[in-house]
């Protein structure tokens, strides 16, 4: 494997992390207190071309590698995590699957404003009551003429409340179990369709999250993306490259972290010399160093895996399960390494702490991470 950047990864790297140390991380703050939703970064993001980075030139998007995705992924949530999430969610969780599976008529409007930044899409899979069993969702879709009728109520959606169109999953035939879901564009302006609350969460609180109700919602036939009955098939693989957006966004997370705890104790002194000379505290920054560098190569190799089509599904899991659990315990020791400073909003690093949090639970909680793993291994062995 080759480690080293190439000329155009090291260009995005380079300008992603300016954007982040200069206008990101300085209003991150900010934006987590007084539940901002961050337009003009993200209009930025989408002049950048970050919106639909690995998405083709000719559909709308930058045309990039997955590895230079993971790679601006961790700078823009280094400096902003809700930033991260907010273009995780175009990037992989709406671009990817309408560029994978939708038909050549569906793609002007569905793709290229998309994948270009102009519109923002969302993804909806989760309703209160599946969740990691997202085989067992209740909302339905059932076809009346050339449209078909939704009804149901999804749940824990990020980009609700920016979002224009909506990929929503629902099954046509309940006796068919996940063979019977399927996957519609729903635009937001689509009749019976309407949000919820914002949610108010722990953490990535400059993104909004809420319920989507269905309630006889008419959707032309035309939207369903894929085949009838293929939904379930288009929503894991989905999550499979989502979780390489995930993982590198735990990573940039833990490397803000990192580095506030790193800069803080050398200018703090106890005993008559900078916190980073006991080894008790240059012990736990060489740990967060070595742990969010696991995490890194892990992310790069899931990246890389998928750029050569080969199967990444069991490494995105790895990357995901990794570099979320690090960001949990980077975060943890960063508060540690400012003691009570690091209770306090007055420093980043509570914002870290809460922020790393919901990479342990979406798109996969760590646990569901490991049942991918533990699947995949055990079917190697037996192969
Ligand atoms: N790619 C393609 N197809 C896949 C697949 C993959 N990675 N994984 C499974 N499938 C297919 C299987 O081949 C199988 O198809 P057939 O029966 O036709 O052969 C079918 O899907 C069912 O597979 P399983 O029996 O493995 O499914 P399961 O019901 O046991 O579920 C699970 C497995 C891994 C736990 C899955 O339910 C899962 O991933 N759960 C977590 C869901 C999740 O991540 N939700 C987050 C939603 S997004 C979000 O977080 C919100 C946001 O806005 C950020």
């Amino acid at each position: 494997m080759d480690f080293r950047l190439n000329e155009e990864q090291q260009m995005f790297k380079d300008t992603c992390a300016s954007l982040a140390d200069n206008t990101l991380a300085p209003n991150a703050g900010a934006w987590d207190q007084g539940h901002v939703y961050p337009a003009d970064a993200v209009k930025t993001m989408a002049e950048m071309g970050l919106m639909g980075i690995a998405i083709p030139e000719s559909e709308g998007g930058t045309g990039a590698d997955n590895l230079t995705y993971a790679i601006i992924m961790e700078e823009i949530s280094r400096g902003c995590a809700s930033c991260g999430v907010i273009m995780s969610v175009n990037n992989s969780l709406y671009c990817d699957p309408v560029h994978r599976y939708a038909r050549p008529e569906q793609r002007a409007t569905w793709l290229a404003p998309y994948a270009s930044g102009e519109k923002l899409g969302a993804f909806a899979l989760t309703e209160p009551g599946n969740g990691s069993d997202a085989a067992a969702m209740r909302t339905t879709a059932e076809l009346d003429g050339d449209e078909y009728i939704l009804n149901g109520t999804k749940a824990w959606i990020t980009n609700a409340y920016e979002a224009d169109a909506f990929i929503v999953f629902a099954t046509t035939d309940r006796s068919a179990g996940h063979r019977g879901v399927s996957a519609f564009l729903v635009d937001k302006d689509a009749a019976g369709f309407s949000l919820g609350k914002k949610e108010d969460k722990l953490g990535i609180r400059a993104s909004s999250t809420s319920q989507l109700f269905f309630e006889n919602c008419r959707v032309p036939a035309a939207n369903l993306l894929g085949e009838l009955g293929e939904g379930f098939k288009v929503a894991m693989s989905t999550l499979d490259g989502g979780r390489i957006g995930v993982a590198a966004q735990a990573l940039g997370i833990a490397e803000a972290a990192y580095r506030a705890a790193r800069d803080y104790s050398l200018e703090r002194k106890t005993f008559g010399k900078p916190i980073a000379e006991h080894q008790a505290v240059a012990f736990k920054l060489a740990d967060m160093a070595t742990r969010i560098e696991v995490a890194r190569l892990l992310t790069h190799q899931a990246a890389q895996l998928k750029d050569a089509k080969a199967n990444y599904g069991k490494l995105s899991a790895m990357a995901k399960l990794a570099a979320a659990e690090t960001a949990m315990w980077v975060t943890t020791q960063a508060i540690q390494v400012f003691g009570g400073n690091g209770y306090v909003t007055e420093y980043p690093v509570e914002r870290h702490f809460r922020d790393a949090k919901i990479t342990e639970i979406y798109e996969g909680t760590s646990e569901v991470q490991r049942i991918v793993i533990a699947r995949a291994v055990l079917q190697e062995a037996l192969r």
